[in-house]
């Protein structure tokens, strides 16, 4: 059955539009949106016509018809011919893509969490690389598994985790971004459910989608990750596997404990769900005690597949990436990669390898990144004090809390001011999360606090940033 939301529910729901800055059927249409993404237009719900609030609102027919046309575009209504306008969200397709596919033209781009390279670092590498290219040149170039030397050296790293790996278990790719869309092409199944985090990496969200997976969220509070939610979810609903990302989590920064990821890994073991676990941040520790152990380790099935990369901590331009996994499942990913691709580049390899002998090109870009998340978070501290969010241990963004469901409309109003941010529904499964705002502190400080500069001038544009807490979701 359809609800009709009458009149005046309608009018109340839309509070001060009118002192929205812009046009005015843009105005009426970010307010309806608000309503639409906290609840108070639900989905499913019926709106009045476009005739019944002209009149109610005191605007032309015009104005209403060209909001609506926007709410549709975006979306948020659906319209049946003779039966009226209802809410809906609108799937993440309809949100757009996080990644910009073409030049933006943007002066200030916190789209992507991604550092540039460790210059002087690189250079280095990159000449010792060379040198020791022509041993390499004999070969035909196809290392379908990767490098063996990168092989090991990865494997080294996870033992020095406390997670006893050999190199046959790592499959060298293009980054992480390969290795997840290889594990779901392998592991998921169209319309099977698949767990996620409430917040997410929008790369993973968009192969699943991809998939047809049916993504199911498991809450994350400033406590962590919701156990007891995740053990219900994997003993019910059989999903295909579930995606984690427990170190400097992307976009919140939270970093799962030693107690969460026992208890976890253990229920994912007990119902036979398959876990992928994203570590593509764990070597960016800002500050505080090292991560606890893989998740991996701490399964009992030991069938845990992990992905990593250097994108991050070193250079994405590298597109070197990898999954640890069993050699069984190593030769199924194999085997899989050959319909991609046949090997990653080999003198990248070969870099990766020199750049991995030391920790000097992670420490540069850690500083780097410490030094700018600082600056970052001043920056907010004094020009926008009434945004909560929590200092980041590691990673490369801050997840904000804004004081009111607006982060759609901040990141519209910054991208009139050249700016490129991410809202928060961009990282959810379903839409949700306006409520939140990723900050990635990947530009110079100085860029960082201007970036800051322009979202209050933004603020003031989005009008009506009353204060009003709901019950923390993230
Ligand atoms: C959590 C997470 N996983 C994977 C990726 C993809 O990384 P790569 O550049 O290695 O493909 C990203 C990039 O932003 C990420 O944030």
């Amino acid at each position: 059955m359809t609800v009709t939301v009458p009149v005046p529910r309608f009018v109340e729901a839309l509070g001060q539009w009118q002192l929205r800055a812009g046009p005015r059927y843009l105005a009426l249409a970010g307010a309806t949106r608000r309503a639409i993404t906290d609840g108070r237009l639900p989905a499913g719900a019926r709106i009045p016509s476009e005739r019944a609030i002209a009149d109610a609102l005191g605007v032309s027919r015009t104005t209403v018809t060209a909001s609506y046309n926007a709410l549709h575009e975006g979306g948020y209504l659906q319209r049946r011919r003779g039966a009226g306008s209802t809410v809906r969200l609108p799937d993440a397709a309809a949100r757009g893509s996080w990644f910009a596919l073409d030049d933006t033209g943007a002066d200030i781009d916190l789209s992507l969490a991604a550092l540039p390279a460790p210059a002087a670092q690189l250079a280095d590498a990159f000449e010792r690389a060379g040198s020791r290219a022509p041993a390499l040149l004999g070969g035909h170039g196809y290392l379908l598994h990767g490098l063996p030397e990168l092989r090991e050296l990865l494997a080294a790293r996870y033992r020095a985790r406390g997670l006893e790996t050999d190199a046959d278990q790592i499959l060298v790719t293009a980054g992480a971004q390969q290795a997840l869309a290889m594990l779901f092409e392998l592991l998921v199944r169209p319309l099977q459910p698949v767990l996620v985090e409430a917040a997410s990496y929008p790369g993973a969200l968009m192969l699943l989608r991809h998939q047809r997976a049916r993504t199911a969220a498991i809450p994350l509070g400033a406590e962590g990750w919701d156990v007891d939610a995740f053990a219900h979810a994997a003993g019910t609903l059989r999903p295909g596997l579930a995606y984690l990302i427990p170190d400097y989590h992307n976009p919140t920064g939270l970093v799962m404990g030693e107690g969460q990821r026992l208890a976890l890994a253990e229920a994912a073991a007990a119902s036979g769900v398959p876990l992928v676990v994203d570590e593509t941040f764990v070597d960016l520790r800002l500050h505080g005690p090292p991560p606890p152990r893989p998740l991996a380790a701490y399964d009992p099935s030991g069938e845990t597949l992990t992905v990593g990369s250097l994108s991050k901590s070193l250079w994405g331009g590298l597109r070197i990436g990898w999954i640890r996994a069993q050699p069984h499942m190593i030769r199924r990913l194999a085997e899989l990669r050959m319909r991609h691709d046949l090997s990653s580049p080999l003198l990248e390899q070969l870099v990766s390898a020199e750049l991995l002998r030391d920790d000097a090109a992670m420490a540069a870009q850690r500083d780097r990144a410490r030094e700018q998340r600082d600056a970052l978070a001043a920056a907010l501290r004094s020009q926008l004090p009434d945004v909560r969010f929590a200092l980041a241990a590691g990673g490369l963004s801050l997840w904000l809390e804004l004081p009111a469901p607006d982060s759609s409309d901040l990141a519209a109003a910054a991208r009139r001011h050249e700016m490129i941010i991410t809202p928060g529904p961009t990282f959810s499964p379903d839409g949700a999360l306006e409520r939140y705002l990723r900050l990635p502190f990947v530009l110079p400080g100085e860029v960082l606090a201007e970036a800051v500069g322009r979202l209050a001038l933004c603020r003031g544009e989005a009008a009506a940033w009353q204060p009003q807490r709901d019950a923390l979701v993230l």
